[in-house]
């Protein structure tokens, strides 16, 4: 018998990943950023539409390669922050997703996390080439540094890949060239 206890997922939850709002990229995206989880293998991309004027976010959508927590987060989240400015928007914590959701299991608030991390990402890239406004901190918060961190991470695990495709190739080829 199995000792997994399956995870229960509230309504929301359910609704929003068989549902989801807003999926999709926006091609004329005013910002957007990746975020991904070593830990699990799931990203999220986040694109922004904003209002230069007023700094308000006129459109959001999101692409994710997760599990079901990971696209009703993306989702619940391009919708609270549709109509709210970047200041606004960079203030949402993983809980008021969490909350939003009526509540997330344990093992999934880091799908939370994740989501943040992707907008904060999008709003950090958004002023990359504009002024920064004061209320952006000039360090990274945490939830920034937990995508950004195990996003390194997918990096060196793509250059492994790479490099183990790279090397079983090779070791083809020259059993090619023995038995020619
Ligand atoms: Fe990692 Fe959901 S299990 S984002």
């Amino acid at each position: 018998m199995s000792s997994r206890v399956p995870l229960t997922y509230g309504r929301k939850v359910i609704e929003l990943f068989r549902n989801p709002k807003n999926l999709g990229k926006i091609e004329d995206a005013d910002a957007e950023a990746l975020a991904g989880s070593l830990a699990c293998g799931d990203m999220i991309a986040i694109y922004l539409k904003v209002d230069e004027g007023n700094g308000l976010i006129t459109d959001a959508k999101f692409e994710s390669y997760g599990c079901a927590a990971n696209i009703a987060a993306a989702s619940i989240l391009t919708e609270m922050i549709k109509g709210k400015t970047l200041q606004e928007a960079w203030g949402i914590s993983w809980r008021d997703i969490s909350n939003e959701l009526g509540g997330l299991p344990p093992v999934k608030y880091h799908c939370g996390v994740l989501a943040v991390g992707a907008l904060r990402r999008a709003i950090r890239a958004y002023y990359e080439k504009r002024p920064k406004p004061e209320w952006l901190p000039k360090e990274q918060t945490q939830e920034e540094k937990h995508a950004l961190e195990e996003e390194m991470l997918m990096e060196i695990l793509a250059n492994k890949m790479r490099s183990e495709r790279h090397q079983s190739s090779t070791a083809q080829a020259n059993d090619i060239e023995r038995n020619e």
